[in-house]
């Protein structure tokens, strides 16, 4: 089911009041697109990476990891094709300056209005025959006095040394993709890894995107965790196939909503494609691209083959046959995955006593702490920090000493921690302690020996 009690606005009110994302500079009143985490975000962002990590290249049986340069050699951007096809369509307000994405506001008035079209399809002609024939204004200041539009490349620009010409200009990667396919070889061959395989890489990527600024759906810094799969062209479109259902599983054991997932093939396919589709996710803001799984064929090694004069081939070592492999592509941004996980965990509960609950229903596995300690009485702290530290060895916790009971529960229930260990007087006598399920509110009394085990149980992913 949708989050239909969850808008924007109270989410990113929510993550500033507990500590998940804080706005970026937020002291020289922020810049735009760009978000902090905080000490509650960091850990379900360390724990979303973890997850990816452990399924995508710690359980397969033929992946390996790469962290390759930010920076890489400008070639490598030519070779893929980003310094000349790399851009958005943008258009200005001629009257308040305002800059926008022209597919993006030519899209909200359709659906606005119930037009069906197919923005990725259109020319830049063909995009401003639409905004001046619907006289769609100007979001800001309500006029309709538009520039052409024009192509912007999306990468950040920087040089390199000292003098600045086109001789040193390297760029911020606008993808991870590209450290996985000059590495190709690398891995291969120091893990003498067959075809088919796969590298993966969680890092950084910067794109100076105009956004309509749905918090941290489209920053211009984010990270992307992507593997591409090198294979044998006639068996893309069966790992193809495969990408898409371990993609899809993926999101269904971190607890997504089958009815807030679906999958949406693109609108036009780049040239070299062979298939591509998304995985949307129902955002407050409607069904929006969550990660992307692609056909790339033997582009990308082509490319870099061409470019950098190196061989991208591979030698079967059973036929002898050389070839450059296909390569079937999942990739997915962490931040625009914490997103869909906050969204999907967020809930406000009525409670007998006529209060309300927010609870974050984060799976255990991705939830900031995993346990929180609460000691009952002031007399019981000491017993509570030795349990804390116990604990502490195996998981990330939190110990909370201060308030009523009643308003720890809910200080923990809206950071999603699913479990709380109460220590009372009993815990003295015959050392145990009560465990409080987040979700279900029940709880039960378990010996401290049993502790750690119970906890790593419910951790299982
Ligand atoms: N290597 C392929 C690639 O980069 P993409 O569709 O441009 O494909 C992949 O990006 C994923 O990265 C997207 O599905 C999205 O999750 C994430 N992503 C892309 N741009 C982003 C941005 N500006 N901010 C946050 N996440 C972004």
């Amino acid at each position: 089911m949708a989050n239909n009690i969850l808008t924007m606005d109270k989410l990113v009110n929510h993550c500033k009041q507990t500590g998940f994302v804080f706005r970026g500079s937020d002291i020289y009143d922020g810049l735009a697109n760009t978000w902090d985490y905080g000490p509650i975000g960091v850990e379900l962002k360390n724990n979303i990476k973890r997850a990816w990590w452990k399924r995508f290249v710690q359980e397969s049986d033929n992946s390996f990891g790469v962290d390759a340069a930010i920076l890489m050699n400008s070639r490598v951007w030519d070779a893929s094709g980003h310094t000349t096809s790399f851009s958005d369509p943008k258009i200005d307000c001629r009257e308040c300056k305002m800059r926008e994405r022209a597919d993006n506001i030519i899209e909200e008035y359709a659906n606005k209005h119930n037009i069906s079209v197919v923005v990725d399809k259109m020319s830049n002609s063909e995009m401003e025959a639409f905004i001046a024939e619907h006289k769609i204004n100007c979001p800001k200041c309500g006029k309709h006095n538009w520039t052409n539009i024009r192509q912007f490349n999306l990468m950040f620009e920087t040089s390199r040394g000292v003098t600045d010409d086109n001789q040193n200009k390297i760029y911020l990667r606008p993808e991870t993709a590209q450290g996985e396919f000059v590495n190709f070889l690398n891995v291969q061959r120091t893990t003498r890894a067959k075809v088919p395989f796969g590298i993966a890489q969680i890092g950084k990527a910067f794109r100076n995107e105009i956004t309509p600024g749905n918090f941290i759906f489209r920053t211009i810094e984010f990270e992307q965790m992507e593997h591409q799969w090198f294979c044998k062209g006639e068996d893309g479109s069966k790992f193809y196939d495969q990408y898409k259902k371990q993609a899809y599983d993926f999101l269904i054991d971190l607890g997504f909503n089958k009815d807030s997932l679906r999958f949406k093939d693109h609108d036009k396919l780049a040239h070299y494609a062979a298939a591509a589709c998304d995985i949307q996710y129902l955002f407050p803001m409607g069904w929006s691209e969550l990660n992307g799984i692609h056909n790339r064929t033997d582009y990308d090694l082509s490319r870099h083959q061409e470019f950098s004069g190196k061989t991208m081939q591979y030698l079967d070592p059973v036929t002898n046959e050389k070839y450059i492999p296909n390569v079937i592509e999942y990739s997915i941004g962490c931040d625009r995955l914490l997103l869909a996980t906050l969204c999907n965990a967020y809930d406000e509960q009525k409670l007998e006593n006529g209060e309300t609950r927010v609870v974050m229903h984060f799976a255990p596995v991705v939830a900031p702490y995993k346990v929180a300690v609460l000691p009952l009485q002031k007399d019981l702290n000491a017993k509570a920090r030795e349990i804390y530290k116990k604990l502490q060895k195996h998981f990330m916790c939190t110990i909370d000493e201060a308030g009523s009971i009643g308003k720890r529960y809910r200080r923990q229930d809206q950071i999603g921690t699913p479990m709380c260990v109460t220590i009372d007087f009993d815990t003295i006598s015959d050392n145990t302690v009560t465990i409080r399920d987040r979700d279900t509110m029940e709880q039960i009394r378990l010996p401290i020996d049993e502790l750690i085990s119970y906890v790593q149980n419910k951790l299982v992913f």
